[in-house]
């Protein structure tokens, strides 16, 4: 809800307040961001206190001793939209731009803090003021003309529309706030109007910008590259401006747009956290700035680097959406806020709330090499255990027998599928299967018929030699010729070939940023963004049965941009659960399990070297849109078993996985994860524990569950996974009649045919107890194993299921 009066605009959501109002002279200031307050509170008590003058501070209008203010200081009264009562208004000694709390300033004026906009002004300065001139209260969200944005749906939004102008200059600029109350989310964004004959140029212009008090704040950030993308990291936020930015020209596997601000006091589930991201898949900035009076400010927005748009007369310029929420129950409680609103108001069609199928992706069995028989035989596995979907990676058409050729060229391989894609398709449907299909379309291999006959439809910097990555040049988004090629190469494969499912990959960062096509290079990288959405937009539109999956070598491009357009996103090449646990744990914290791509893959890794068990490599990857990424045919029998046994628990679960409340645990000790995903009602939940690196002799374990109803009884169990002795090494010579050696034949082949089954625990309690914690069974330590030890080892897991009793 969006309510104005006493000069104050309040938005309110279910558990957020935001407050800011106009000053005397027409800034925006900024009261608070909250928990709701009383209806009737006034701002007053909240807001920044001005009762002292700052020693060397600028003074925006001190009291004059001329006569009469210049006109230029005529500032009209907000709620009456009436000019100044008369130019002799006193001005204000305590009033510093630099000690206000505010919602946007200029530059010039004296504000030193981090401007959320610079801009060269008709005038031909920097100076920009912007003071409010009228405000507006519109139903619904408010779509854009070329970046998408959150959408209201079902529920009630409200968006203000707030003008401000630097009359000097004649320039506007419009400040949007929508709330989407049912998920405590609060969406921002600008629009620059050039109202003057000369133009202005921006170098900068954020999403948003805000200033609060600071709290002893703690920076969250999630970063990383290839294979370690979205680890989170923390630290205190001190004094100078911390940034948070991209410049690959995507949202980039570097430093995710999103980011959060937590009170020192924080906890995964008590204390106050903000949570800021945006609606943008290209160079973004976030920064928080913590000023010499301990306000912070924080902005978002498209990243100035390399950035300069010209605005002629009557030309707008529009921002990507910037998302705020927050919450007073610990980082949780904001996760929680922003999966609800990504599942409700940033995923759309089809596949909206809908779960998705288990699928195996042919990558890491195959990569280039395949051909019909191969494909079909491991179709034919996947099928047998359960799985729905089949997708074919990277290598189908053109030349492409490896990363050197072939890009661009999207049709198929008749060597290695000699019948054709429709017929490939048409028998992975016999199957009873989904079918999905690889592309890389913003991409281009320099041996590849479309570079022979369109080499400038790739991007070259004039006189000299392109710079390479993964031997593949970008393609030119920003070329409405190049687009047209793409979108006719793709839906012409879309539309002949029964496809499902794409996955969308772009391998490399953007360099030799330069389009012909458009005049000012400035606008280059944005203006690819747009060019990518325009793409997305006429494919996938028109499409919405296709699960579209996005992926950027892993997770270089995952952002709420890009989830306008796709329900799910490769989060990273990495499918070792250990470096899982970091990567999907650090997106946990902006994104819903149900927009991760995790699937098992065989171990050792190929991305690690590392060795784990195919539980934890399930357990890990159920947290997310679960896959397999393997070889079927070369995976033991008894293997198999158990992967079967684990896509039928996920199916069962899968709801639970993709779309419960999630909880990351705050487990006593530093080796150990803990994730929990709850039913909304309550009546059941799923709990991963999972052991990092073992101790010697580790002692008692505790598990607490997140989300359960206190005052009724569940039952936990473990789910049942099989132990593969393989892991006993040369211990199991105690147990068998015969001596094997650790990596002998004898114990390679039991270890094919027979496993264990692993310790099963059950437990019934009320929810109270369970979210207590209970003690579970001991671990290995050392000596004496039988079915009641839990043998974690180095990365072992198990999942508890909590189910509510029949009768509670
Ligand atoms: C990078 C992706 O992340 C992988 O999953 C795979 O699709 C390869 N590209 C194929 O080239």
């Amino acid at each position: 809800m969006i309510t104005f009066a006493d000069n104050t605009f309040r938005l309110s959501t279910f558990e957020t307040a935001y407050w800011f109002r106009v000053t005397q002279f027409g800034h925006l200031e900024h009261i608070y961001y909250g928990a709701p307050l009383p209806d009737d509170q006034s701002a007053e008590p909240l807001a920044l206190k001005r009762t002292a003058q700052i020693g060397s501070s600028v003074i925006y209008c001190p009291k004059l001793t001329a006569p009469a203010e210049p006109e230029a200081r005529r500032r009209r009264r907000p709620d009456t939209a009436q000019p100044a009562a008369n130019v002799n208004d006193p001005g204000d000694d305590m009033y510093s731009l630099d000690v206000l709390c505010l919602e946007w300033s200029g530059i010039g004026k004296g504000d030193y803090r981090n401007a959320p906009a610079e801009i060269k002004m008709p005038d031909g300065t920097f100076t920009a003021d912007f003071v409010y001139q009228s405000y507006r209260i519109n139903t619904g969200s408010m779509g854009m003309d070329t970046l998408p944005s959150a959408y209201s749906g079902e529920s009630n939004c409200e968006t203000l529309e707030i003008t401000t102008r630097d009359e000097s200059n004649n320039v506007t600029l419009l400040l949007y706030y929508t709330v989407f109350a049912d998920t405590n989310v609060i969406t921002r964004r600008a629009v620059l109007k050039n109202g003057n004959k000369k133009p202005l140029t921006i170098r900068k212009i954020m999403s948003m910008s805000v200033d609060i008090p600071d709290d002893g704040f703690n920076l969250i950030t999630l970063d990383g590259g290839w294979i370690k993308e979205t680890n989170k990291h923390d630290r205190k936020l001190s004094y100078g401006v911390h940034v948070n930015s991209s410049t690959t020209g995507s949202s980039s596997n570097r430093h995710n747009p999103g980011f959060l601000l937590a009170s020192s006091r924080a906890t995964e589930t008590q204390g106050g956290v903000y949570g800021f991201n945006l609606v943008y898949s290209g160079n973004h900035y976030g920064a928080a700035e913590l000023s010499n009076h301990d306000i912070v400010r924080v902005q978002i927005g498209i990243n100035p680097y390399c950035f300069e748009w010209l605005l002629n007369e009557n030309e707008r310029f529009e921002t990507p959406e910037a998302l705020m929420s927050y919450s007073g129950k610990g980082y949780c409680g904001l996760s929680q806020n922003f999966h609800d609103f990504i599942n409700n108001h940033i995923v759309r069609g089809e596949w909206k709330n809908r779960e998705r199928p288990v699928l195996l992706n042919n990558w890491e069995a195959h990569f280039f090499k395949f051909d019909r028989e191969k494909l079909l035989e491991l179709a034919r596995s996947a099928k047998n255990l359960g799985i729905e979907m089949f997708v074919l990676d990277d290598g189908w058409f053109g030349e492409r027998d490896n990363d050197r050729a072939g890009l661009g060229d999207y049709s198929v391989n008749r060597k290695k599928l000699p019948q054709g894609l429709e017929e490939f398709s048409g028998r992975i449907h016999d199957m009873g299967m989904k079918f999905g299909l690889w592309f890389e379309p913003e991409m281009v291999n320099e041996d590849s018929d479309l570079f022979r006959a369109h080499p400038s439809y790739a991007l070259q910097t004039p006189g000299k030699q392109p710079a390479r990555g993964r031997n593949q040049l970008v393609l030119d988004l920003c070329n409405p010729e190049v687009r047209d090629y793409i979108v006719e190469n793709v839906t012409g494969i879309l539309d002949t070939c029964n496809i499902d499912y794409v996955k969308w990959d772009f391998n490399r960062h953007i360099s030799d940023a330069c389009s012909p096509g458009i005049t000012d290079q400035g606008k280059f990288f944005h203006s690819y963004i747009i060019g990518l959405y325009d793409i997305l937009n006429r494919i996938f539109t028109p499409r919405p049965h296709i699960l579209f999956e996005s992926c950027g070598a892993g997770g270089s491009r995952f952002d709420a941009g890009m989830l306008c357009y796709c329900p799910q996103i490769w989060a990273s090449d990495n499918t070792d659960p250990i470096e899982r646990l970091k990567i999907q744990g650090g997106l946990s914290y902006l994104y819903p399990l149900s927009t991760m791509g995790a699937h098992v893959s065989e171990a050792p890794h190929q991305q690690t070297l590392r060795d784990t068990p195919l539980a934890t490599r399930f357990n890990a990857a159920a947290f997310g849109c679960l896959g397999y990424e393997l070889d079927l045919n070369v995976v033991s029998q008894v293997k198999l078993k158990e992967i079967k046994e684990q896509i039928a628990f996920y199916k069962r679960h899968r709801r639970t996985f993709q779309y419960g409340i999630f909880w990351r645990g705050e487990p006593d000790k530093d080796n150990k994860v803990v994730w929990h995903c709850v039913n909304k009602d309550g009546k059941a939940g799923i709990s991963g524990f999972f052991q990092t690196q073992a101790t010697a002799s580790e002692g008692f374990d505790r598990l607490r569950m997140m989300g359960l109803d206190p005052k009724r009884v569940y039952t936990v169990t473990t789910r049942q996974q099989r132990l593969f002795i393989e892991r006993f090494g040369g211990l199991i010579k105690h147990v068998l009649p015969v001596k094997p050696s650790p990596d002998g034949f004898i114990l390679r082949t039991i270890n094919k045919r027979y496993s264990l089954t692993d310790c099963v625990e059950k437990y019934t309690a009320y929810g109270e107890t369970l979210m207590g914690g209970i003690m579970l069974n001991n671990q290995f330590m050392g000596s004496n194993y039988n079915k009641n030890t839990r043998l974690l080892g180095d990365f072992g897991s198990n999942l508890y299921i909590a189910k509510l009793k029949a009768d509670s």
